[in-house]
């Protein structure tokens, strides 16, 4: 056997019980008791929770976007991931205009191919849609990629239509895709942000009042009600608020498979942020934007209730030096995304256990194991099982941490979270078997990490 991790407590979905876990060839070959068998390396997890690394099914790595490109490559991106406790990531590969959906994956497998320090796969994004590119649906699914996003919002770049949404969900729901919908209305939007800015308004703030959360709640009915028309499923990404939340629940009520997504912003920044002296604001500039921290009890009840199935972080790094000052003169021209790759489970771990919000079951399943269920990777992901991929993490609950850019692994010049406390971190990190991260030491390489083909959709979370 290659390694053995033994003492801890192993923490999956469902189950929380004292065993061992054996490694052999990149896989679990053993929970146990105890496991007498030798091993070639052994963890002592004693005082520590043992659970399946975590699954981010929504970043922003490498990615071209507002004149610029995120300031996380796939190397410094999943290495940071890894220094949180994540082990899998899904990124989103976005189609540019008259591209085909094959060559956009193309793209975006060059990209992460000689750099991932963990496995990932891809979502792709489709923003101009044609009868070929329909065509490519299907032949995407074969290739292991089950999911597609549709932006209703960034009018003018992104954004697609309602009738070419309605061909996505129709065609996807054959091919057993998932559409996953940025929910804002884009046309809206397009409107309020120009009266704002011939009125002067220009600063930070005015973002976030650009893109009011009835723009959001409004996309989102508008998204449920054609995937109710065309008998899909649909996932609704990032979502920020009682509106859209609403909306979901009201669908969900009825037995419509509505799925949706929040982030850590969403549930620990708000829109004062934005009022921070200067040019801050802009470090919290994101799409939907950060709401009335009123919406946070409505946010946490979501994820207690199970009418929010998981937690993602939505990374999409841009400097504020350099990148995010692009905006000075105009909130129109920051770039939008934040980043939080590295922090989506400790920051949940200390907001959600810690405070009592949520059991540990639950937190494994929002963050690790729903995401596996609900993109084709689970059991191979998102599992302590015989069997599944070696990805797990040996949490220490009492060790406390304070987030900062200082000594962040995010290749970006701040963190929304700077000055953070809290308790409860990864001590080890295992990708495929192999330790990758201990005692804040990075230990992996990069181009280990492998391209996951998932499975088709179903619907099993
Ligand atoms: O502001 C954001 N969220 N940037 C990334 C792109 C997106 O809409 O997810
Ligand atoms: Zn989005
Ligand atoms: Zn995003």
């Amino acid at each position: 056997m290659d390694c053995k991790i033994v003492n801890g407590t192993v923490v999956t979905a469902t189950d929380m019980y004292r065993a061992d876990v054996g490694i052999d060839k990149g896989k679990i070959t053993q929970i146990a008791k105890k496991i007498k068998e030798a091993a070639g390396e052994v963890i002592d997890a004693r005082g520590h929770y043992v659970f399946p690394g975590g699954i981010d099914i929504h970043t922003h790595l490498d990615m071209p976007f507002g004149g610029t490109v995120s300031s996380d490559d796939f190397e410094t991106g999943t290495i940071a991931a890894a220094f949180g406790g994540t082990t899998t990531l899904v990124d989103f590969a976005i189609q540019g205009k008259r591209k085909s959906l094959k060559g956009t994956l193309k793209t975006w497998m060059k990209k992460a191919e000689g750099k991932a320090v963990i496995d990932y796969g891809f979502h792709v994004a489709i923003t101009d849609l044609t009868k070929k590119v329909l065509a490519e649906i299907p032949e995407m699914v074969a290739l292991g990629v089950p999911s597609f996003k549709c932006f209703l919002a960034y009018k003018g770049a992104l954004m697609i239509d309602d009738g070419a949404l309605y061909q996505v969900l129709l065609k996807c729901k054959q091919a057993g895709a998932l559409v996953m919908i940025h929910a804002e209305n884009g046309d809206v939007l397009d409107v309020l942000i120009n009266d704002l800015l011939s009125q002067g308004k220009t600063e930070p703030k005015y973002h976030a009042l650009s893109r009011p959360p009835a723009a959001e709640g409004e996309a989102t009915g508008r998204g449920i009600a054609l995937a109710r028309m065309a008998g899909a499923p649909i996932y609704i990404v990032h979502l920020t608020c009682k509106e859209a939340l609403d909306k979901v629940k009201e669908a969900r009520d009825a037995g419509f498979p509505v799925l949706a997504e929040t982030c850590p912003q969403y549930l620990l920044k708000s829109y004062r942020n934005y009022l921070e002296p200067g040019f801050e604001g802009a470090k919290y500039v994101m799409s939907p934007p950060l709401r009335d921290k009123s919406n946070w009890d409505v946010l946490w009840k979501g994820l207690a209730s199970g009418d929010l199935q998981v937690v993602s972080t939505d990374h999409c790094p841009f400097n504020f030096k350099g990148q995010k000052d692009m905006g000075k003169d105009s909130f129109a021209s920051i770039p939008n995304g934040a980043p939080g790759i590295e922090h989506r489970l400790v920051l949940l771990f200390h907001e959600a256990v810690n405070k009592k919000r949520l059991g540990l079951n639950r937190f494994v399943e929002l963050v690790s194991t729903a995401p596996a269920k609900l993109f084709g990777l689970f059991p191979k992901k998102g599992a302590v099982a015989v069997g599944s991929d070696a990805d797990l993490v040996v949490f220490d609950p009492k060790k406390p941490f304070t987030i900062s850019a200082k000594t962040h692994h995010q290749n970006v010049d701040y963190t929304p979270y700077e000055g953070f406390k809290g308790k409860g971190v990864p001590r080890v990190v295992l990708s495929n078997g192999k330790v990758i991260i201990r005692d804040g030491k990075f230990l992996g390489q990069p181009g280990t990490g492998r391209f996951l083909k998932r499975k088709p959709f179903r619907l099993t979370a």
